[in-house]
């Protein structure tokens, strides 16, 4: 097995864990950084921020749901998803994602009440259901998503308020709903009155983009739209498109909670200037293309494992051989200077946790490092399930 810790340190000017800057960041789903674009893209749409607007006019107020232009800008961005571009007063710019879950699941699921997520789902909307009370119930998925009889079934027996979803490049599964599959779960959402919580955070980086669930329905669609995973982790910008205006305000309103939801006014410029000149799309497309190349370089690695390269992920989903702890294989790798993470997190309590791995591609730069880091992770599995090398 090669010593990973060594030569890792050896690569220059490579990102690695904060934690240890010895060891090979593959637990998160960072997109990889382009510096070649993004770097003229970014400085170009700070100097545009920065002689439009005085610092005191930008900085001197909180941005509440974003400027009117933020909010046009997060239509335009959103509308390219949606299929039509949505009324301003329905988009709310956030700082994050997250922080967008924060103001919207106690809301709208209530303390008590379930929330419908696909049988294995993002971990921190887990964290909120103790923070706001509600209760999280796994609906089973298949090769195209979460099930509608399964959610049917739910339904009756529940009574869901609401339910989540990424129905584009599921995490941790990487799954991607069909457009039947759309249409049949907002057909069992339409008919049990559920609100679809859409987060659409993985959906700009794949070639064959299909319609999320809150463009088929409207009406009931929750739809968020991140850049962390497509323009910038750090940028903490994301979009989010309500029912209806009087729905933006009822949950974002700042004086419903006190969070930190709002998003960081300089970010908040950069990123509407990034839409407003393209720069944005640019940026993805960089990104599209390093992930491309990246395939490129991990397909043939880990063609033997229970894995698929899905179009636009950001990470590989492998599925154990039988008998295989997923824990002590994060541990085994970890030991090779690699950071991997495991499907336990993404368990609702009323779910098995499966054995199974992520290995994030986008986090490490050079792509010597990513194979071989691969190529030791695959090792590892089949030294650990015996499986003759
Ligand atoms: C499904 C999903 N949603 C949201 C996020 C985080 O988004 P943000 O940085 O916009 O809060 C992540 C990050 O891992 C994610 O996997």
């Amino acid at each position: 097995m090669p010593n990973m810790q060594r030569r890792h340190c050896q690569t220059s000017n490579n990102l690695q864990s904060e934690h240890d800057p010895l060891v090979i960041e593959m637990s998160r789903t960072h997109p990889p950084v382009v510096p070649a674009v993004f770097d003229p893209e970014y400085r170009a749409a700070l100097d545009a921020v920065m002689a439009r607007f005085t610092p005191s006019e930008m900085v001197g107020a909180h941005r509440w749901k974003g400027t009117d232009a933020d909010r046009a800008a997060g239509a335009f961005f959103a509308g390219r998803r949606l299929g039509a571009i949505p009324e301003v007063g329905r988009v709310v710019l956030t700082n994050g994602t997250q922080s967008a879950f924060n103001m919207l699941m106690g809301g709208l699921v209530g303390r008590g009440e379930v929330l419908a997520v696909e049988d294995l789902t993002y971990p921190s909307v887990l964290v909120l259901s103790k923070r706001f009370g509600f209760v999280p119930h796994g609906v089973a998925m298949d090769g195209e998503g979460m099930l509608p009889d399964a959610l049917e079934s739910l339904c009756r027996r529940k009574r869901p308020k609401a339910m989540y979803a990424m129905s584009t490049l599921q995490n941790p599964t990487t799954v991607t709903m069909s457009l039947d599959r759309r249409a049949a779960i907002v057909a069992v959402a339409r008919k049990y009155d559920l609100q679809i919580i859409e987060d659409d955070i993985y959906s700009l980086l794949p070639e064959a983009q299909l319609p999320p669930l809150s463009a088929l329905a409207p009406e009931r669609g929750w739809y968020m739209l991140g850049t962390a995973k497509s323009v910038a982790s750090g940028l903490k910008v994301a979009y989010v498109v309500t029912p209806s205006e009087t729905f933006s305000d009822t949950y974002f309103w700042p004086g419903v909670r006190s969070t930190f939801w709002m998003a960081a006014p300089i970010n908040a410029a950069v990123s509407t200037q990034l839409i407003e000149n393209g720069g944005t799309w640019r940026i993805i497309d960089a990104v599209r293309d390093e992930m491309r190349r990246r395939y490129t370089v991990v397909r043939p690695l880990v063609s033997h494992l229970d894995t698929s390269v899905a179009d636009g992920a950001l990470h590989l989903w492998v599925r154990l051989p039988t008998g295989l702890s997923a824990e002590r294989m994060i541990g085994r790798v970890r030991s090779l200077g690699i950071a991997i993470s495991g499907g336990a997190p993404y368990a609702p309590p009323d779910e098995i946790q499966p054995e199974a791995i992520r290995i994030c591609l986008g986090y490490v730069r050079s792509h010597d490092v990513l194979a071989e880091a691969v190529r030791t992770v695959a090792a590892s599995i089949q030294t650990e399930a015996k499986i003759p090398l």
